[in-house]
């Protein structure tokens, strides 16, 4: 039977791709060492040249940096070492002159202890601002309970002032704002409708699953109020427009509870990430310990949540973001000789699925992890609490280095490889993190001058999305499902059918597809790739995504 469009309604952004800038390791135009919002401006016709339409910033606003501005002290403001609210307007102008819109980080579960409002909130028990957080008092002179914080250590922090604890599921510095206090949600919601009068239009709803808890029953993120906490808040501000978009970072979502967010009659969200692929390896778990996975668990995973996604449901697709090693480190061998192909296969799995890819800066250039020998080079607070913590345990410095290299943040928020003179093209200055070393010879400078890059091939894989509808609306039917090495799936659309093909190992293998179709080549990572579908030999990390005479399945 053949799929037809059944759609509701066809958004402009459905086949957009969103590039992810960390504007601390962008560019940096002012020599001091950090990525700034100049830096960006002067990095437009690049992000032209890429063809992506929506840049997402993590946040850039007013923050001590605890956790690199997801610690915000003040939401109206811009961190001073990325500039100024001027330059912000500038670059929100010049995105725009340039058909590029920006999507703000949103940090709505967690202020920074700095915040004016935690510094009122400390003072006492009746301080107007005291209900803007969570305080509870202290269990037999301990902790209240004993709910662990993701970076490490208890989730409740001691305060002298009043004798009570207050509850931060990140760092000590990361309060939880209290989403059950309704003036509190005002002063959010009024903060972004600020945002949304300034012209921002696409927002990323940060650790939003967390907004509402349980504490009495031990629920510290999927609370009972969360899906009426985020439709509060869509009516109140991005919701009241047409043109907004949005997504949320949100966990521990199956396909069921990922509608409840962005069914359009629930009036929350527009898209949710998914991250089914990049969770099964145990990097993002709490305890940092390898899970082994093969290319069976991806299969099931992309069949559990693409497989069964209705048609108005895009994902947000992610291999790389700021909290996650790059996905060539990850997923592709580690011979150098492979990272190239590699690349262009993992990008041509993710942008072939059903959604919305995001792309992280460097990912682009294949860019990879970093190891540095000592651990004062590294600077992520999750990083670091992880080696002081470990080294408490008794565990050896090379094990808790190991850990390191395979998880570390950090191994993702290295300067971006401009060129290849000293610190990448990054800054002139000392940077605030090492250039990664081997920005010798991967930068993109290279790129830009060699037609068969990475670079390039992604720019392709964006071109095809607006040119082609059957990638961002036709049907996904996993193919090949038993074969152990070899990712195949075919998307179609009334007359439209594409099969995506990628070998996702360093050997030579042979696939039998011919039952879908005669193919001829859209895209491939290699040249002179075969068009014998009955006998279809893929080399090391080949990825190919053909279009198909149609024939009835
Ligand atoms: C998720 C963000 O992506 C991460 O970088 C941050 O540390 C936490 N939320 C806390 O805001």
């Amino acid at each position: 039977m053949e799929a037809t469009l059944k759609v509701k309604e066809k958004k402009w952004w459905h086949n957009k791709v969103v590039y992810q800038i960390y504007p601390r390791s962008f560019y940096d135009s002012n020599q001091d060492g950090i990525g700034d919002l100049k830096g960006i401006c002067e990095k437009i016709p690049y992000l032209k040249e890429l063809g992506v339409e929506i840049i997402w910033l993590c946040p850039v606003y007013q923050s001590p940096n605890d956790d690199n501005g997801y610690d915000i002290s003040d939401y109206y403001n811009i961190m001073a070492e990325f500039g100024t609210m001027e330059d912000m307007q500038i670059l929100i102008d010049e995105c725009s002159r340039n058909n590029i819109s920006i999507m703000m980080d949103l940090v709505l579960n967690h202020s920074s202890d700095e915040h004016p409002w935690f510094q009122e909130a400390r003072k006492s028990k009746d301080n107007p601002y005291r209900d803007y957080y969570i305080w509870r008092d202290g269990a037999d002179g301990r902790e209240p309970t004993d709910f662990q914080a993701f970076f490490g250590g208890s989730a409740w922090e001691y305060t002298e002032e009043t004798g009570q604890y207050y509850l931060h599921t990140f760092s000590k510095k990361q309060p939880d704002l209290n989403w059950e206090n309704p003036k509190m949600k005002s002063s959010l919601f009024a903060m972004v409708n600020f945002w949304i009068e300034k012209g921002i239009r696409r927002f990323r709803l940060d650790a939003i699953d967390y907004i509402s808890k349980d504490l009495d029953n031990n629920i510290m993120g999927n609370g009972p109020r969360l899906h009426e906490f985020l439709s509060e808040l869509n009516r109140n501000t991005y919701g009241k427009r047409a043109d907004t978009v949005t997504v949320g970072e949100t966990g521990g979502n199956n396909p069921l509870t990922a509608r409840m967010y962005t069914k359009p009659e629930h009036h929350e969200l527009d898209m949710i990430f998914q991250f089914g692929i990049i969770d099964l390896d145990g990097v993002r778990s709490g305890d940092w310990s390898p899970k082994p996975y093969t290319l069976k668990d991806i299969k099931e995973v992309l069949e559990k949540w693409q497989g069964k996604l209705e048609p108005d449901e895009l994902e947000g697709l992610v291999l790389n973001n700021h909290d996650n090693p790059r996905s060539v480190s990850r997923y592709v061998s580690n011979n150098p000789q492979f990272r190239i192909a590699g690349a262009k296969m993992l990008a041509t799995m993710l942008h072939g699925l059903k959604g919305v890819p995001f792309i992280y800066q460097g990912e682009e250039l294949g860019m990879t992890n970093i190891k540095f020998s000592d651990i004062s080079d590294y600077r992520d607070i999750e990083t670091l609490n992880f080696y002081y913590r470990k080294a408490t345990e008794g565990w050896t410095e090379e094990k808790i280095m190991e850990y390191i290299y395979r998880n570390s943040r950090d191994n993702a928020r290295t300067p971006m490889q401009w060129d290849d003179s000293k610190h990448a093209g990054f800054t002139k200055a000392e940077p605030w993190i090492s250039v990664n070393p081997y920005y010798k010879d991967i930068h993109v400078k290279q790129c830009l001058e060699d037609h068969t890059s990475v670079f390039y091939h992604y720019q392709k894989l964006i071109r095809m999305r607006k040119d082609n509808e059957v990638l961002v609306y036709g049907d996904f039917r996993m193919i090949c499902t038993e074969d152990e090495k070899v990712l195949a799936y075919v998307r179609t659309l009334r007359d439209k059918r594409l099969i995506i093909v990628c070998n996702f190992y360093e050997e030579e293998t042979q696939i039998n597809i011919q039952n879908y179709g005669t193919g001829k080549v859209l895209l491939s990572n290699y040249p002179g790739t075969q068009t014998d579908l009955s006998r279809l030999k893929l080399r090391p990390y080949e990825a190919v995504i053909f279009q198909v005479e149609t024939v009835s399945l």
